[in-house]
């Protein structure tokens, strides 16, 4: 389980997570807030993309701090810009390049790799280049290569924030269907509907913790008073 203990965070002096304090065990998480609330910044810290300048995110036994390449291998992520993920000629070697590291054979990495681009509908793309696909297929690629190394947790920040409604939808089912831990960063808050936890954000904090029509309706109030200059006196 993915745990954060007292997480604080700055960019020069500009502190950007506040002491969040977090045990992550349900199966689909989502995270939401205003922009700038730090959202990103604490999706970065989950697999060490970010390291806290205070506190500590574990995974298990392992720190992110002291077991960086450990903790990448398990924590999988998932960016709103799927190009700048796409990197190779074609589809099957994107696919392919995370697996390397992994060393795990020709005949494994292979039916790996075909297994993956199969489920999720890009196996006719495979000798395409990954930057002639769709919006929507650009970001099942990015997924489909981070899932491909079989993490166990999957972060995503904002995947279908590029997106068209019906990309969108195609990002959601896929999503929906994973087998793994899915933590989910997002400004679509129609796609938590069924999650089991909804965080809300809000200044480097998190501001509410709980079932998602709950947390989406605080973080409607929330930004109803941040709009309405009467909102905060009330
Ligand atoms: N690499 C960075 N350097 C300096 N400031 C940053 C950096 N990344 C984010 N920030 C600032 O930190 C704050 C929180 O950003 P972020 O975590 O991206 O929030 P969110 O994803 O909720 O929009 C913002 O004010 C943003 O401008
Ligand atoms: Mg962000």
């Amino acid at each position: 389980m993915l745990r954060l203990e007292g997480v604080s965070h700055s960019y020069d002096d500009r502190a950007v997570l506040r002491g969040v304090t977090l045990d992550l065990a349900e199966r689909r998480i989502g995270v939401i807030g205003a922009n700038g609330s730090g959202k990103s910044t604490l999706a970065r810290t989950l697999n060490g993309l970010v390291l806290p300048d205070e506190g500590r995110v574990s995974l298990g036994e392992w720190d992110t701090r002291r077991h960086a390449r450990h903790i990448r291998r398990r924590v999988g992520f998932v960016f709103s810009d799927a190009a700048n993920q796409i990197i190779m000629p074609t589809v099957v070697e994107d696919v392919e390049i995370g697996l390397r590291s992994l060393r795990l054979g020709r005949a494994e990495t292979e039916r790996r790799v075909n297994e993956i681009l199969t489920r999720h509908g890009l196996a006719d793309h495979r000798d395409h280049p990954g930057h002639l696909l769709s919006g929507g297929q650009k970001q099942l690629l990015a997924l489909a290569s981070v899932l491909v190394t079989e993490p166990e947790v999957l972060v995503c920040d904002e995947p279908t924030t590029l997106l068209d409604l019906r990309n969108t939808r195609m990002v959601h089912r896929t999503l929906d269907g994973l087998d793994q831990q899915v933590v989910l960063f997002t400004h679509d808050l129609d796609l938590l509907a069924d999650f089991d936890r909804v965080l809300v954000m809000h200044e480097g904090r998190v501001a509410f913790d709980g079932a998602p029509t709950d947390a989406i309706g605080f973080y409607t109030k929330l930004l109803d008073e941040d709009t309405d200059p009467g909102g905060r006196a009330s």
